[in-house]
């Protein structure tokens, strides 16, 4: 299998800093609000979930909180130690913990799954294997089930290349991202093996095409969201962080208009929502 060796071993080092970043950047706890509020939106009491690259399980946990019956799954023995550590701090019940890869899904049945969910980087990570890993988790969600998969935003993540830029980490533009194949994508676009901004080659595509990539697997669309809408991983945004109440109104704001069809290209993350037909 064709596995970019070093993404283990980057969230093998990350460990719980994976899940104080939720914690101690306003943009963390922004991007956490905006995925919960929107996957819990597709969650139902009792459903069977296979959480993918869930590394330290914080969406598990909601959604076990949720009265949903949890697998989680990722590709770091690291982070689901922590997410087992998480769980059971949470005085939730054990539950399958696996480590495994997205794009080999195969120790599970076609249609063994109410919801499969994929955010949060894994799907980017796999770079170009990501239409094999889309259709992984195709197959194994059941008819009528749901799939909530995000990908790093094609155009949202331009400023971040450009902050690299800014910090003289990024010689020339290209070393990232080849603008020629910028240009020329219906929406999506493999990035540079070869980055010092970004540590290692992603998958990221545009709202549109993420829609149109799950529908061709057999999906109906039945919503999406920009993660974060406003405000992008890394601004600083110290006045706001400092005033409890200042924060409380932009979260509630990026949460609010995190649907909106006029952002769905901004922010880091885009994020879908589809039922599989045939029910
Ligand atoms: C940024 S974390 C996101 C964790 C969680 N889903 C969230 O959003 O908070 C990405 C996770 O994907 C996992 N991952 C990366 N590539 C993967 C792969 N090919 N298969 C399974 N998991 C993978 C990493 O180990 C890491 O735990």
């Amino acid at each position: 299998m064709n596995r970019p060796p070093d993404v283990r071993q980057h969230f093998e080092e990350y460990a719980e800093q994976e899940w104080d970043r939720f914690e101690n950047r306003l943009t963390g706890r922004i991007e956490y609000a905006v995925h919960r509020n929107f996957l819990m939106k597709h969650v139902r009491l009792g459903d069977s979930v296979l959480d993918l690259g869930c590394g330290p399980g914080r969406y598990a946990i909601d959604m076990m909180q949720a009265g949903a019956n949890v697998t989680l799954g990722d590709v770091s023995a690291v982070q689901l130690d922590i997410a087992r550590q998480k769980i059971a701090e949470a005085v939730l019940d054990a539950t399958a913990a696996l480590e495994l890869d997205i794009r080999d899904l195969s120790r599970f049945d076609e249609g063994e799954f109410d919801l499969v969910v994929c955010i949060g980087g894994a799907l980017s990570y796999v770079h170009e294997d990501y239409a094999t890993a889309l259709r992984e988790m195709a197959r194994v969600v059941k008819p009528g089930g749901r799939l909530v998969v995000a990908s790093m935003s094609l155009y949202g993540l331009l400023p971040v290349f450009a902050a690299g830029d800014k910090a003289g980490q990024l010689r020339t533009f290209d070393q990232h991202i080849d603008r020629r194949k910028l240009l020329d994508n219906p929406g999506y676009l493999i990035t540079e093996p070869d980055s010092p901004v970004i540590y290692m080659p992603l998958f990221l595509c545009t709202n549109r095409y993420l829609r149109d990539f799950v529908e061709s697997l057999g999906f109906r669309v039945v919503g999406s969201a920009a993660a974060n809408p406003l405000t992008t991983d890394g601004q600083k945004l110290e006045r706001i962080s400092a005033d409890p109440e200042a924060e409380a109104t932009l979260i509630d704001l990026e949460v609010s208009l995190s649907e909106r069809p006029e952002l769905a290209d901004s922010g880091e993350w885009v994020i879908v929502a589809a039922e599989k037909l045939g029910a």
